[in-house]
């Protein structure tokens, strides 16, 4: 009995994404250049996951993502590891670096920092603070809180090209340094302006192999992004022919079925043939 119930069960499982999947046509699933945006992003409000509400903005083909330190051009999506890469344009390379404060940092707001972060092996250098900046200010002067991330740092960094062009200052002798690299986990808020700060690269490193050298780093934000628990609740209603939201006014997710929002998934045939299956 049990048997016949079980395989009952996985006959339906495989049809129903079949059944649904050709003709449910996913209103949340969207593109923006080539980028393509799914769960938990979304560029229309009530849809994705809440914790990226008001996030990604399609502008001529571009993706940008908003927070409360500015706006980032959207790079790449990458699902499968739940990063997203990101590009400023004041962001210093190897090889320019932008003074002047320009650039954005990268501060979230307090609500969202449970969904992003950046991630552990990503570093940041902040370049030409000063040295009243509450970076050097707690520590005697030879145990500063600059640190090589994953074997990137500002020792390797002043090999680049544009600090031939900014010029030749006494790098890595002077106090405070002209560079200080750290991970976010550090600081938790890269800003630029509280850290008297007048400039920042970022760089990561998507080889397990030890790079060459900073040419060889990859600059930009790599973000990790999380959306903790509700994934078995999504995953539920998307595989009922729904698509994962929220409701907007009281911003708790809810799975958008045609005609209709429920609480949980569109296919109440689906959960009795999973109560069923579930009683031995
Ligand atoms: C998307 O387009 C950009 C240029 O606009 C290109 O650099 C990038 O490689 C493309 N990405 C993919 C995954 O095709
Ligand atoms: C379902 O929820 C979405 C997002 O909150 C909302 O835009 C839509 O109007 C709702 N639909 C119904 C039928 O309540
Ligand atoms: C950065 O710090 C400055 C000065 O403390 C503050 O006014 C500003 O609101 C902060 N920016 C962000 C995005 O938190
Ligand atoms: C880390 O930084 C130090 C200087 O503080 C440098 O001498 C060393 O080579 C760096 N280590 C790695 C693994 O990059």
């Amino acid at each position: 009995m049990t048997l016949v119930l079980l395989t009952l069960y996985f006959i339906f499982q495989s049809f129903i994404p079949i059944i649904f999947g050709n003709v449910h046509i996913n209103p949340c699933r969207g593109y923006c250049g080539n980028l393509t945006i799914d769960y938990p992003f979304a560029l229309q409000s009530g849809c994705g996951h809440p914790g990226f509400r008001e996030l990604l903005f399609c502008m001529n083909d571009v993706l940008m993502f908003h927070i409360s330190s500015g706006s980032y051009r959207v790079l790449d999506i990458d699902y499968a590891y739940q990063a997203l890469t990101l590009h400023d344009p004041h962001l210093s390379t190897c090889d320019s670096i932008f003074l002047g404060g320009k650039g954005n940092g990268f501060v979230v707001e307090p609500w969202r920092a449970p969904y992003l972060n950046p991630v552990p092996d990503n570093v940041f250098m902040l370049i030409g603070c000063s040295a009243q900046s509450p970076l050097f200010q707690g520590f005697p002067s030879k145990h500063l809180p600059c640190h090589n991330v994953s074997g990137m740092g500002c020792e390797e960094y002043y090999d680049c090209p544009a600090w031939s062009i900014v010029g030749p200052k006494r790098l890595g002798l002077s106090s405070p340094p002209e560079c200080c690299s750290m991970s976010y986990e550090a600081i938790k808020s890269i800003n630029l302006s509280k850290l008297e700060c007048e400039g920042y690269a970022s760089a990561y490193s998507l080889a397990p192999l030890r790079l060459e050298g900073p040419h060889e780093w990859s600059y930009g934000i790599r973000v990790k992004y999380s959306v903790q628990r509700n994934d078995a609740s999504c995953r539920a209603c998307e595989a009922s022919g729904g698509s994962c939201g929220y409701d907007t006014g009281e911003v708790r997710p809810v799975c958008l079925c045609k005609g209709w929002n429920s609480t949980s998934n569109c296919d109440s045939v689906a959960v009795d043939i999973t109560t069923v299956a579930a009683i031995d």
